[in-house]
């Protein structure tokens, strides 16, 4: 890839024009411009083919924990635990909370903000626990996908056990409290 790729100016250019206008502003009319040049703009803005770095996570781990992986465990384990026969809603709701555990695991993988988070991500046993609650995440989406009970419970134990065995090695003396995200400075 071009190490110096050429300055994205003309979408920039596009949105200060889209913003002043929705502002009301009353500007100079612009000199007419040939439609072939505003569609070519219209290009360049939707330009996703330049491959660019992921965002970083700007978060730490700790948020990823109680803001996402933490709530949607819990429905998966409430759920699993329900001894009858589970509502459409109820296999949906297991389902996305899934899908958040399995997105949550490649947060995990990606340097974070907190103040210990990056001598966890050195530590090859950090990624293979994302790893490891990725791949149980997974299998509670096939389970709820072929609506079988039996093995949500035993994909909802195993995701339990993913959680546990990562804190052993990295929690240790750890208490964050969902609050401590919505503190004032
Ligand atoms: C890859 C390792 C890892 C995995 C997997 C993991 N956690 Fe964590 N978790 C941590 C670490 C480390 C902390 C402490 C964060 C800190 O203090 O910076 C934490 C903190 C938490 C907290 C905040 C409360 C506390 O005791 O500090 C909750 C809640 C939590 N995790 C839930 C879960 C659940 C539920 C799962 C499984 C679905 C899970 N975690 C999987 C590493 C992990």
């Amino acid at each position: 890839m071009d190490a110096h790729p050429p300055p994205r100016l003309f979408p920039v250019t596009l949105l200060a024009v889209i913003g002043l206008a929705g502002c009301g502003l009353e500007l100079a009319p612009a000199p007419p411009r040939p439609e072939a040049d505003l569609s070519a703009l219209a290009v360049s803005f939707i330009d996703n083919t330049v491959p660019r770095d992921p965002l970083p996570l700007l978060a730490p781990y700790a948020g990823v924990m109680v803001g996402i992986i933490d709530s949607a465990a819990s429905a998966i384990s409430t759920i699993a635990r329900l001894d009858r026969p589970l509502t459409d809603t109820e296999w949906t709701g297991t389902g996305l909370a899934g899908v958040n555990i399995i997105s949550a695991s490649t947060l995990l993988t990606l340097p974070a903000s907190g103040p210990d988070d990056a001598r966890r991500l050195a530590d090859p046993r950090w990624r293979d626990s994302a790893e490891e609650m990725q791949s149980a995440s997974v299998l509670v989406l096939a389970a709820v996908q072929a609506r079988d009970t039996q093995r949500l419970r035993l994909a909802a134990d195993l995701l339990k056990n993913t959680c546990q065995a990562c804190h052993r090695v990295f929690k240790q003396g750890s208490r964050v409290d969902g609050r401590d995200f919505a503190s004032r400075s």
